[in-house]
């Protein structure tokens, strides 16, 4: 039976969380799950989609069903499991995770050192990165609506929060730089978030050819379309609807799908925050040769 943690509040943090060496992750997490995510039982031809939060996670997740159709084990349901036929490594029930079918779909928040990896086994990664401005307004949305943080603070003490990398899976920096550090390895595709937008189409092929499979161009349109942003708000199952009452505030009238564009930071950031964001991304930044578009 996995643990479940209620988390704890602190004069420095004021949503539920839990702390693990000075990182914070969600408050369902504990040491104990920490340590048997690590030692996850990864199988040949597992694909992990990997992402710091809000960075188009579930977007992928539908460009990975709409391409490869995986299916749920038997007498499993899709409301079983978050995330259903690409479930959420965190938070599955890991017995269950064993019953998916070859080649499993797992998504992750991780970071690089702690992801499950085997060397001996053909195992592949996704990782989408997105620019942190939009991150940090996408996340202060998300951690307002979420009944288990407990918290409805403003903008400004977020903005706080994510600069100091006291939110769920710690400082953005340190999370996508050391993904940025191994993006040559062989079976690791990094995307970035900002030109899936830009070119669809380009990013769905890539996946595809990533993982193995050669679409027609009829097909590349097909999914692209139903991936798109529109179509897939619409969606009651992609946006999230059938966890809604369970996993955020009533009050918050949150959509998943919220806005999805590049720039939102504009209606949120004032000068001083500007600012002060600017001297952390460039010090964190530079000569790493990674660097985003923050406006459409
Ligand atoms: P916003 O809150 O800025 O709208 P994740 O899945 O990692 O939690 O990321 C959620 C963010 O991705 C949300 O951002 C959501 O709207 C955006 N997103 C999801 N599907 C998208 C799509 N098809 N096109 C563009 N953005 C999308």
């Amino acid at each position: 039976m996995q643990e479940i943690n209620q988390g704890y509040k602190t004069e420095e943090i004021k949503f539920l969380h839990f702390r693990m060496d000075g990182l914070i992750l969600f408050p369902y997490m504990s040491e104990q799950r920490v340590k048997d995510l690590t030692k996850f039982a990864t199988k040949p031809g597992d694909v992990f989609i990997v992402t710091y939060p809000k960075s188009g996670t579930v977007w992928m997740t539908q460009i990975i069903k709409e391409i490869f159709n995986p299916v749920m084990p038997e007498g499993l349901e899709e409301e079983d499991i978050i995330g259903g036929r690409v479930p959420f490594l965190e938070e599955a029930n890991l017995a269950q995770l064993d019953r998916y079918q070859y080649p499993r779909y797992i998504y992750s928040h991780l970071s690089y050192s702690l992801i499950p990896y085997n060397s001996e086994q053909e195992l592949k990664y996704i990782f989408i990165a997105r620019n942190p401005r939009d991150v940090a307004v996408s996340y202060f949305h998300f951690m307002r609506a979420l009944k288990e943080l407990d918290w409805d603070g403003t903008w400004e003490e977020y903005f706080q929060y994510f600069l100091k990398g006291t939110v769920p899976y710690g400082s953005y920096f340190d999370h996508i730089l050391e993904w940025w550090e191994n993006k040559d390895q062989r079976n690791l595709l990094f995307i970035k978030y900002e030109d899936m937008k830009k070119d669809l189409e380009s990013h769905v092929k890539k996946v595809a050819n990533f993982l193995g499979e050669n679409l027609s161009s009829q097909e590349v349109k097909r999914v692209s379309e139903a991936c798109n942003f529109s179509n897939m708000k619409a969606d009651p199952r992609t946006n999230n609807d059938r966890y809604h009452d369970k996993i955020y505030k009533q009050e918050s009238k949150f959509s998943f799908m919220r806005k999805g564009v590049v720039g939102d930071w504009q209606n949120y950031f004032s000068e001083e925050q500007l600012e002060e964001f600017n001297k952390l991304y460039t010090s964190r930044m530079v000569s790493t040769g990674l660097d985003f578009e923050f406006i459409a």
